[in-house]
């Protein structure tokens, strides 16, 4: 499985993830602290930013599309 690098701006810290794996479990495991509501997709409450798009955390997977992956929350 591929590798990438996750700047969490917000905290500024830099960890490697999966590429492909949740977004939740990610933050989760790395002391990022998301609101979370209907967990469906469905209200945006979990939304965070990923390389300036936002994203619904609930939902979500570290993408692929960037050796480097900025996530501000
Ligand atoms: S918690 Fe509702 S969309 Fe993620």
């Amino acid at each position: 499985m591929a590798n990438v690098v996750v700047e969490f701006t917000n905290s500024k810290k830099t960890v490697n993830a999966v590429v492909g794996s949740p977004l939740s479990q990610l933050c989760a495991k790395n002391g990022i602290k998301v609101k979370y509501s209907c967990k469906q997709g469905d209200c945006a409450t979990c939304s965070i930013n990923i390389d300036g798009r936002n994203v619904k955390a609930c939902q979500g997977r570290v993408p692929a599309s960037r050796r480097i992956v900025k996530i501000k929350a």
